[in-house]
């Protein structure tokens, strides 16, 4: 092999793949922030059936469970995890490149509007880890539910809810989810490349018409319980 050949090949070595550069990773992260907001956005409907009554809400959950011969709820539970540890690495290593990166003698001031979004984001991201585990163990395993009753989605929700601390942290939950999901929005659509001024007034409305809409919604349904409106 010719040194020429070698240096090419030695370059090719050294030549950053598109996820060592923070944009590749950056479309990870959007890619699969769009897949988990249609998820939570899907979620959030399905789960109106409960003012339809237990049949309804069961009937759906039936449908969940035994769509595509019971073979469709594990493709898109494959999807969802997918998504989500792609979006959690995407997340933390971008994290660890930005602070390598940062440069010395950065101004406090600059500093601080830079970091305030991406520091929400990451506590607001923590504890809906922490909630979507707390909410897999209560409604789906039943682990952690005082009286789950496998099958009968509707007795779950009624009296998972019935449980005020448990209705409160499902609340706190959902106004982290509205912080994750507004910045979210925000960001996704910049990476995607949207961010022109004649858009941004369009953007900013799409996140905030979405995420008061999921948070809301949300909320209501612990709120429904308590209240007595679903019994
Ligand atoms: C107050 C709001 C919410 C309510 C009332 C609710 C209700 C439910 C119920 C009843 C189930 C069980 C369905 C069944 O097993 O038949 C479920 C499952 C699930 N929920 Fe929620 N949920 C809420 C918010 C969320 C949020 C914000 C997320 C994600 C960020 C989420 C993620 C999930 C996941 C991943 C499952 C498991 C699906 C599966 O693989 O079986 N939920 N939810």
């Amino acid at each position: 092999m010719s040194v020429a050949e070698q240096s090419i090949i030695g370059a090719e070595d050294r030549s950053p793949g598109l996820m060592d550069s923070s944009v590749g990773r950056k479309v990870v992260m959007a890619l699969t922030g769009v897949i988990l907001f249609g998820f939570v956005t899907v979620h959030m409907l399905g789960n109106l059936t409960s003012y339809m009554g237990a049949e309804a809400m069961n009937h759906y959950a039936e449908f969940l469970q035994t769509m595509i011969h019971g073979g469709g709820i594990w493709v898109f539970r494959a999807v969802l995890l997918t998504a989500v540890v792609l979006h959690i690495w995407a997340a933390l290593s971008l994290t660890l490149t930005n602070r390598a990166a940062r440069p010395v003698g950065y101004r406090a001031q600059q500093f601080k509007a830079a970091t305030w979004s991406s520091r929400t984001m990451r506590w607001s991201g923590v504890i809906l880890g922490i909630f979507i585990i707390f909410h897999l163990l209560h409604l789906t395993t039943g682990t952690v539910h005082p009286d789950f009753i496998k099958g009968n989605a509707y007795h779950n929700f009624v009296t998972g809810f019935q449980v005020p601390a448990v209705s409160a942290f499902y609340i706190v939950a959902q106004f982290c989810l509205g912080l994750h999901m507004w910045h979210g929005v925000w960001s996704f659509t910049q990476t995607l490349g949207w961010a022109h001024p004649r858009y941004d007034a369009l953007r900013r409305n799409f996140a905030t018409v979405l995420t008061v809409l999921v948070v809301g919604v949300n909320i209501s349904y612990p709120v429904a319980v308590l209240t007595g409106f679903i019994h």
